[in-house]
């Protein structure tokens, strides 16, 4: 008899995290909030306002994609994506990605890889033209994202501009020059 070889990387008979957006009624908040305080409470480059981020998005209308992994009823992942603007304009629809967290109990087994990809995925369905984000260039590279020469974060310390990355989701080659403002809700501090 045949064997079939499973390729995922799910771990057997213990269940994986399911992804799906986060409820409108506003159900799941607390959960994200508590869930991205735990996750940057143990990043080395945290500033400890993750999760205001996250609220001050969702208060301005700006938490344009918001995906959940649930384990077990229990909300143990979660991405964001909002609006950037590009100045010159270049008449797409631009996305910045995060924050990205992951109960560190649940961290190293696919469902921070898991959500970039279903996030990806939405951009893609929905039109954006790009996204960009800030973050660790070996953890995001296997996604396609790269620095790209030109398009540049404002505000952004010169030693901190390999980590400023961007990928193309409309099909076409290349990447704006321009520079990148995301929504002011980032700005708190
Ligand atoms: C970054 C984060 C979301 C990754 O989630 P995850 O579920 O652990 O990711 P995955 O299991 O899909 O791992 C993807 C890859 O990243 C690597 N990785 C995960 N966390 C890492 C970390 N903290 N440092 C370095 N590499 C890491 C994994 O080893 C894996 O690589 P591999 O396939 O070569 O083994 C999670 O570690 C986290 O919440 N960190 C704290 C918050 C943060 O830094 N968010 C990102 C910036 S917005």
């Amino acid at each position: 008899m045949d064997t079939i070889t499973d390729p995922t990387a799910a771990p057997a008979n213990q269940g994986y995290p399911v992804i799906r957006p986060e409820r409108i009624d506003g159900s799941d908040t607390g959960a994200i909030r508590a869930l991205t305080a735990e996750a940057f409470a143990h990043a080395d480059h945290a500033t400890g306002s993750e999760a205001q981020i996250i609220d001050a998005l969702r208060d301005a209308g700006a938490l344009r994609y918001s995906l959940v992994a649930v384990h077990a009823g229990r909300i143990v992942g979660h991405a964001a994506a909002s609006p950037v603007t590009l100045d010159p304009s270049d008449d797409g629809w631009w996305y910045g990605i995060g924050p990205v967290s992951v109960h560190p109990d649940f961290q190293r087994q696919g469902t921070g890889s898991g959500l970039m990809r279903a996030l990806l995925d939405l951009l893609i369905v929905y039109g954006a033209t790009g996204a960009v984000l800030l973050g660790d260039p070996t953890l995001y590279a296997r996604f396609g994202f790269a620095a790209r020469e030109g398009l540049v974060k404002a505000d952004l310390p010169p030693e901190q501009a390999a980590s400023f990355q961007a990928l193309r989701l409309d099909g076409r080659t290349g990447c704006p020059q321009a520079t990148v403002t995301y929504h002011p809700a980032f700005d708190v501090d």
